[in-house]
């Protein structure tokens, strides 16, 4: 049976809401994402749940704050037992390397740049995402989020690389703009990819149809 690489995002209030598609695609995808909805709600509860239900946690909390908080937040996440973690590089490299050094060293720091895959593509944008994703390599962060028109450039930084914006070719794009298909970002040379809404309503779908 082939596992997918993808990290379903379980964008709710709560664990429960999601039971049913958790149970499909148990053994079919990489990982689950924990985002800021669902840990605000639940608290850090769900991800102790979801780890003992064998699932791989992302914990999506796009980290931004002074050095201290960053590196003590990457500890108590590291207690709670994520796999992944994210943080905004533009929290800047003293906060970057304070994470890398209280983290546990099974927790897998994910770098988010400042172009969210929410905001359409410009000239500016990948000048941007370089020098941010150079600042998370020099911070030895294991890797970065990385939005789709980004990818071909960010694989000579890093093997770890996680794209969400993930879109099928029918799908309505909802607040994504800089976006692709599952098969082209992991042809690109993204690792893992992030499906919410694509997948919610028809989790079968990535077991019966989806070409990754
Ligand atoms: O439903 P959809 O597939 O658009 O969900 C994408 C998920 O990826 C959401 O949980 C969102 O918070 C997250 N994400 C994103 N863009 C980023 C980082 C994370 O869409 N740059």
């Amino acid at each position: 049976m082939s596992v997918k690489p993808i990290f379903f995002a379980l964008d709710g209030k709560s664990l429960k809401e999601f039971e049913k598609q958790l149970d499909i695609l148990k053994d079919h995808i990489y990982g689950v994402k924990v985002g800021l909805e669902l840990f605000t709600s639940e608290g850090p509860s769900c991800v102790e749940q979801l780890k003992s239900d064998g699932w791989v946690v992302f914990l999506d909390l796009k980290l931004h704050d002074i050095p201290n908080t960053v590196g003590q937040a990457a500890t108590s996440v590291s207690n709670i037992g994520a796999d992944y973690l994210t943080l905004h590089i533009s929290s800047g490299q003293e906060a970057l390397l304070e994470a890398v050094n209280k983290k546990s060293k099974d927790l897998n720091l994910l770098g988010v740049s400042s172009a969210l895959t929410s905001k359409a593509v410009d000239s500016s944008t990948s000048k941007i995402v370089e020098n941010e994703f150079q600042i998370a390599k020099d911070s030895n962060l294991e890797g970065v989020i990385c939005p789709a028109s980004e990818i071909a450039n960010t694989t000579n930084l890093f093997d770890l690389i996680v794209t969400p914006g993930i879109r099928l070719e029918n799908d309505l794009r909802g607040d994504q703009k800089n976006i692709t298909t599952p098969k082209k970002a992991i042809e690109l040379g993204a690792k893992y990819i992030v499906m919410g809404r694509s997948i919610k309503n028809n989790p079968s779908m990535v077991i019966n149809e989806l070409e990754v």
